[in-house]
């Protein structure tokens, strides 16, 4: 333990499972590490921990303290798709500006916590299929797609035979598909994992199964409180996923507009060396990620049940029947897993970046659907925002200010 505060060495930092972390780790400078803030973060996914790692590598002194165990909230629960192109629907196209530049870091960000972490997190560059089963899903797809297209997403439309011939095990019924070569996945499981890994190696401490409270003074952010205990930092990073508005010590006025998101799933076992399907595929009413160990994820429902973790009958059967009717062979599968999660709702589907209006208060949450997508641009940007002070660009339309600030009068008058 090191030498902590007010007594905090009670809090005993989750013990890192480093392997050979740290090997073939870029070499970070931290010859200013003394002048770096001391950071505290509240939430422990793969966006808490994301941006600890980064940085704890630029030399940060960083505690991370999360209600449960890390990695097992929303980022466990997802299915790790990395689908900025099938994924944008009719008036996300602001969202883009942030869903394409994290996915074209992915590959990068993947090699380099798997040097960091000497964990592979199952990045998988098959590309995605969206299929169509009917004439009436085709001609709803096609549209899907023109407007896809419009905002400038690469995708290929394939008959019948072409999304066949890509997925041999698709229904013979199926009438068209578009695949887009961009969207991938990786294994969100894995990434937690070695994200724990990495960010413990460059230094930053891990408390688990600890429930942390913005400590306010003087109307900022001076550290977090664990029950009496006190621990100071410059800057305290909220990014406790679906759990954010509820996190105490937030002044009751900064009303954080995330809810959580039910979402329900299931996982079959294929056999690995001999998978049913190979790319992500989506089907009108589920869709299937394959992973490399045999396991076939089907998901997911979009619920408001406040934190209701149940797995309903009504619900499985509905994503067990949607993926049956898109890949039959299904049907001869051993059910593996079944598990619901909650996704960190926004009012606006997008994540909240940046300043909370309070000094020292800096947020990384909100990110609905995309939490896994997003989570290099979010790292990388609030790393930056931490150490210097201005919010990269790329981040600025995402502030929890476009909440808040009054609508253009012509906007409102014809809202
Ligand atoms: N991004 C997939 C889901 O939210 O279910």
């Amino acid at each position: 333990m090191g030498c902590w505060p007010d007594g905090l060495a009670e809090i005993k930092p989750t013990e890192p499972d480093t392997g050979n972390a740290g090997e073939g780790r870029p070499v970070i400078d931290t010859t200013h590490a003394s002048s770096r803030p001391r950071v505290a973060i509240i939430g422990a996914g793969a966006i808490g921990l994301a941006i600890g790692w980064r940085l704890a590598e630029a030399g940060c002194a960083v505690e991370l303290f999360e209600r449960g165990a890390a990695g097992r909230g929303a980022s466990w629960a997802a299915a790790g798709m990395l689908a900025a192109g099938v994924e944008t629907e009719p008036g996300e196209q602001p969202l883009l500006a942030l869903t394409r530049p994290s996915q074209a870091l992915w590959p990068v960000f993947a090699q380099e916590l798997a040097a960091a972490s000497g964990l592979d997190v199952g990045y998988r560059d098959e590309g995605t299929l969206v299929v169509a089963l009917t004439r009436d899903d085709a001609e709803q797809l096609r549209n899907l797609a023109q407007f896809q297209r419009g905002c400038g997403i690469e995708l290929t439309w394939l008959d019948g035979a072409g999304a066949r011939e890509r997925e041999p095990y698709l229904t013979p019924r199926v009438v068209g598909a578009v695949f887009s070569p961009r969207d991938h996945q990786v294994d969100n499981r894995r990434l937690v994992t070695a994200l724990i890994a990495a960010a413990t190696a460059a230094g930053a401490r891990l408390y688990e199964h600890t429930n942390a409270s913005v400590d306010l003074a003087g109307g900022r952010a001076v550290g977090v409180r664990c029950g009496d205990r006190r621990v100071p930092a410059d800057i305290v990073v909220l990014a406790a996923g679906a759990w954010s508005r509820s996190v105490d010590g937030l002044p009751a006025d900064l009303a954080l507009p995330v809810r959580p998101i039910k979402g329900q799933m299931l996982a079959l076992r294929m056999d690995p060396t001999a998978p049913l399907i190979r790319h992500v595929v989506w089907a009108p009413k589920a869709y299937l990620v394959p992973r490399r160990d045999g396991r076939l994820l089907i998901g997911a429902t979009v619920e408001e049940r406040g934190f209701d973790g149940a797995n309903t009958a009504g619900a499985i059967y509905g994503l067990l029947d949607g993926a049956w009717r898109a890949v039959p062979a299904l049907e001869e599968l051993a059910i593996d897993e079944m598990w619901a999660g909650f996704r960190p709702g926004s009012r606006d589907d997008a994540p909240i970046l940046g300043p909370s209006g309070i000094d020292g208060l800096v947020l990384a949450t909100g990110h609905h659907r995309n939490g896994i997508l997003l989570t290099p641009i979010t790292a990388d940007g609030i790393r930056d925002y931490v150490l210097t002070g201005a919010l990269p660009e790329v981040l600025q339309p995402f502030g929890l200010a476009r909440f808040t600030r009054p609508r253009p009068v012509a906007a409102a008058a014809h809202a």
